[in-house]
């Protein structure tokens, strides 16, 4: 079936916005000096150390490549194969050069030479510290995305900065407005091409509260994809799969269903990430779920204290029984032991991050969607985030150890949790506090973005996954 009128939704909700009037539209960059204080790029690059590609004879092989990324991506970076196949697009080869640069850093055996040269990353953390950084570099100099332009603010070029779905407007902002150098004007000249669609304004505009209708959403999102396609070449020439959305509602999924194509070729960038809902790892990226009450990062959450200073509490959790995972902890530990503090409501006279930044791990259980704010609070807490859920694919995986600056509980251990954080060895918390402390400035928002912030991990996402595409 095939409405009539391209944009019939665009415009409805655009002339529905108008009706309620500008007053909400409230840009993340409203409140600051101004574009001008953006750092120049240049100047930064002049900070960043040089690292040697050495080429050792030990290097035999690729077969280590895997560390660089998650297991499913390791396969696919064949860059003899990749370039014949696109030898003709000059696009292409810069990739696959880029591609190869990366291979040939993770197949470095002696990777301590690079942290004689490079102070930047802590070798812990990361799967492969060298094809980590080589990849972030190559992303710097040459990765350039295209931002579509159609479509009216709030529902497109604007999003929320603040609240729990703080990542996808400041995302759609600095992307849109930020000077990082990695926009283009010219689409013959992007290697991706952005969606600037915010579907928590969606919700907010389109949604009729309580219905569960999530039609107009969907239907946003098909009209979108089909504007962009008609008007444009590049959809068309990928089926989508070099195009990219971003969405850290917990609908952001179920929006993306209003074109099949959109939901299964194109990078979803999503905090909702269920492997079990279509999450797909290989192309789709895990976006950090970052609540920022009033915009800002909580005062306290900046001054952790100190790292040898001993934490009262075991471990610590307040929030509502949402979703699947919530009921089966409260039941085991609501009111149960005074060395695991949960808690379904925090009493008034009881803070919130006093409790994170005096315990030593902090439970993240999934709510009514995997993701949680809590994670990253716990990052900045420097409190050990204790992973409780089930398909979460968790952010930055494809490059970063989680097991470095976090802790999993299989869900069925619940019952146990207190036998298990207890044998964590002190030797093990320091060693996970250290992860946390280096991971941090991963899970930063900056304003304006900073190298190796959220941004730029989000960005570098969505390069890997475009790396490895196939448009032939
Ligand atoms: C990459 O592809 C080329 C051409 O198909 C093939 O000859 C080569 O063996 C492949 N290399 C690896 C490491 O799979
Ligand atoms: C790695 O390189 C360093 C510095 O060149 C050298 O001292 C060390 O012996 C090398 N290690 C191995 C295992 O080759
Ligand atoms: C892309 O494909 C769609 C559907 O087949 C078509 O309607 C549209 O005109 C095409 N776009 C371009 C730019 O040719
Ligand atoms: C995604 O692809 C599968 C398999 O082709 C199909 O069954 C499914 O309907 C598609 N999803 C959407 C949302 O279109
Ligand atoms: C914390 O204490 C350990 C063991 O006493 C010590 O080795 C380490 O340097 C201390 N760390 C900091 C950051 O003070
Ligand atoms: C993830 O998806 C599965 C399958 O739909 C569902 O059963 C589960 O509840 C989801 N998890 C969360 C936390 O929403």
């Amino acid at each position: 079936m095939i409405r009539d009128g391209v944009s019939v939704s665009i415009v409805l909700a655009a002339a529905f916005v108008a009706s309620i009037g500008i007053v909400f539209i409230f840009g993340c960059f409203s409140h600051k000096k101004g574009i001008e204080s953006f750092y120049v790029n240049s100047e930064d690059e002049i900070k960043i150390p040089v690292v040697e590609l050495i080429t050792t004879p030990a290097r035999t092989h690729i077969g280590e490549a895997g560390d660089v990324l998650s297991t499913e991506f390791s396969s696919k970076f064949n860059s003899t194969e990749l370039l014949t196949k696109r030898e003709n697009n000059k696009l292409e080869h810069v990739l696959a050069s880029s591609r190869a640069a990366i291979l040939k850093a993770a197949s470095i055996k002696n990777k301590s030479i690079i942290f004689r040269n490079n102070a930047l990353l802590s070798r812990q953390i990361y799967r492969n510290p060298y094809a980590f950084y080589r990849s972030y570099v190559e992303m710097e100099r040459r990765f350039k995305v295209y931002v579509y332009e159609e479509g009216e603010s709030p529902l497109v070029h604007d999003g929320p900065c603040k609240d729990i779905y703080t990542s996808e407007g400041r995302f759609i902002h600095e992307m849109e407005q930020g000077n990082n150098g990695f926009r283009t004007r010219n689409p013959e000249a992007a290697h991706v091409y952005f969606m600037p669609f915010s579907v928590t304004w969606m919700v907010k505009y389109l949604y009729h509260p309580n219905t569960h209708n999530v039609i107009p959403l969907k239907e946003f999102a098909s009209d979108y994809v089909r504007i962009i396609s008609r008007k444009h070449p590049f959809w068309n020439k990928t089926q989508g799969a070099d195009h990219f959305m971003l969405s850290c509602h917990d609908w952001g999924p179920v929006t993306s269903q209003g074109n099949a194509f959109l939901y299964n070729t194109s990078i979803r960038v999503l905090c909702n990430a269920n492997s079990s809902e279509g999450f797909n790892p290989k192309k789709d990226v895990s976006l950090p779920e970052i609540y920022l009450y009033g915009g800002e990062v909580p005062s306290k959450l900046l001054h952790p204290p100190p790292f040898n200073s001993s934490r009262p509490h075991l471990a610590f959790f307040a929030g509502g029984v949402h979703g699947p995972i919530r009921p089966i902890l409260l039941q085991h530990w609501k009111g149960r032991d005074s060395d695991i503090r949960i808690y379904e409501r925090l009493p008034e006279t009881l803070d919130y991050y006093y409790f994170m930044l005096q315990s030593r791990f902090c439970l993240c259980p999934s709510g009514y969607e995997v993701a949680s704010p809590r994670i990253v609070e716990a990052i900045y807490a420097e409190c050990i985030p204790v992973i409780l859920s089930e398909h979460y694919v968790l952010p930055f995986s494809d490059v970063l150890r989680w097991e470095a600056f976090s802790i999993q509980v299989d869900v069925s251990k619940i019952a146990r949790l207190k036998e298990i954080l207890l044998a964590v060895s002190q030797a093990e918390y320091l060693r996970l506090k250290e992860g946390l402390r280096a991971v941090r400035r991963h899970f930063v928002l900056n304003k304006p973005a900073q190298r190796f912030d959220v941004f730029h991990m989000i960005l570098h996402s969505v390069w890997l996954r475009r790396l490895d595409l196939r448009v032939w």
